[in-house]
């Protein structure tokens, strides 16, 4: 379904499957937000119909993306909303298919980024079965995302759990997640935040 519904925060949940871990802590870190009365949209990327980049490379001639779907009716969403929550599972020590996708269908306003997403606040959150120590790939992958786009980011939080829902018997990293979603609320509140964009020139 096609919606243009304009929020402060886009909150994009990338996992594959419901009851995530990483929708739970995406939902903790919103909540801080909401309570403070800032409008945040959750974006479940599985409810999506989107097609993956298909590398025309068309977008290295003029700003945007020759495909049409339920992504490019989103695009505007995201560039007017001052800052983005990105929640992923780490898959095969990257980020989802899904993150991946949509990432990819981001590199069509590369050229714009000055203008688009310069700037914009950005927090992450990561979840793999894995110890920690053996994790990290997914968050370093965003980070490198929101660092190339000169979004600023306020925060990480990365976690340990593999079954659906795990996540929520730990009380501890579902609170690290708020204190981000409130980390985040207070860098919105900023006067400095209000002043989109930032123009820079190099990459
Ligand atoms: C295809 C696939 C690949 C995965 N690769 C990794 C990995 O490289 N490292 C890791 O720690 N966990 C890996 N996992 C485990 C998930 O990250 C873990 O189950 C996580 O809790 C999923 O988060 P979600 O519930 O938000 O989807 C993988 C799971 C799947 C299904």
């Amino acid at each position: 379904m096609r919606q243009t519904f304009f929020s402060d925060v886009v909150a994009i949940s990338a996992s594959h499957r419901d009851n995530a871990n990483t929708e739970a802590m995406l939902r903790a870190c919103a909540s801080e937000l909401q309570k403070q009365n800032i409008r945040v949209r959750i974006i479940r990327l599985r409810k999506l119909k989107f097609k993956p980049c298909d590398g025309c490379v068309g977008c290295n001639e003029k700003n945007g993306c020759h495909i049409d779907d339920e992504m490019t009716a989103l695009h505007p969403c995201l560039f007017k909303a001052r800052a983005w929550i990105v929640a992923t599972p780490e898959y095969w020590w990257n980020v989802s298919g899904h993150c991946k996708d949509f990432l990819d269908r981001l590199n069509a306003y590369w050229k714009a980024r000055a203008t688009h997403f310069a700037g914009k606040k950005a927090a992450i959150l990561t979840c793999g079965a894995q110890p920690l120590e053996r994790t990290g790939y997914a968050e370093k992958a965003l980070e490198t995302f929101f660092t190339k786009m000169h979004m600023d980011i306020v925060g990480s939080v990365r976690a340990s759990a593999e079954n659906p829902g795990e996540i929520r018997t730990q009380a501890r990293l579902l609170t690290a997640c708020r204190t981000l979603g409130k980390k985040l609320a207070l860098e919105l509140k900023k006067p400095s935040a209000r002043s989109l964009p930032r123009t820079r020139s190099t990459p």
